[in-house]
């Protein structure tokens, strides 16, 4: 079914942009999953928006019990279309629902407590060893230049999939 609502889970605030641009795109509303659980009837049929945690789509479980997830879109470090089938395993998302991902942004002076203690360490592994590496990928080369630096990727082209998806969808 055609989603009538876009609701979203964002840490800071790049989620929300995507969130925010389809929106503006489509007409549909935008509501933060808090609010969607307050503002919103059970059962609606949404597009589904969250950053990516250590694989996970943040709240996609809270999401799907208490609404009709129409489509998935991950918010991650890594470029807009891969990693689909590992965030169908690790969020045990069916074969049928449409699954997008998008590469967000980063930027560590947004993060606080446990997650910027986590991104740090992550930063010193990952970080090195894509720094180490010699045969980089474009791809890889994108995520070392978010990690050591920061910036944003948002962009209305990374959401060109899920809009054509949208506009198909009845
Ligand atoms: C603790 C932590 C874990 C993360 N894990 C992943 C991950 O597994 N895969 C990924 O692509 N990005 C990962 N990221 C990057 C975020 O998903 C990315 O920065 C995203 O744009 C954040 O969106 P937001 O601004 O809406 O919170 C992680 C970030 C943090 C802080």
């Amino acid at each position: 079914m055609k989603p009538n609502t876009i609701v979203y889970t964002s840490n800071t605030g790049y989620t929300r942009q995507y969130a925010t641009l389809l929106g503006e795109k489509t007409g549909l509303p935008v509501y933060s999953l808090n609010e969607a659980m307050k503002k919103l009837d059970p059962g609606r049929s949404i597009l589904y928006f969250g950053w990516l945690m250590a694989g996970k789509v943040q709240g996609y479980a809270k999401a799907s019990k208490r609404f009709h997830v129409e489509a998935v879109c991950g918010v991650g470090m890594g470029a807009t279309g891969s990693q689909i089938e590992d965030l169908r395993k690790a969020n045990t998302l069916p074969a049928s629902l449409p699954v997008f991902t998008l590469q967000g942004g980063f930027d560590i002076t947004r993060l606080r407590g446990i997650y910027k203690l986590m991104m740090t360490v992550m930063i010193k592994t990952a970080g090195k060893g894509l720094s180490n590496k010699k045969d980089r990928s474009p791809e890889e080369d994108a995520m070392l230049e978010l990690m050591l630096h920061g910036g944003s990727h948002v962009s209305e082209e990374n959401l060109t999939a899920v809009l054509e998806w949208y506009q198909k969808a009845q």
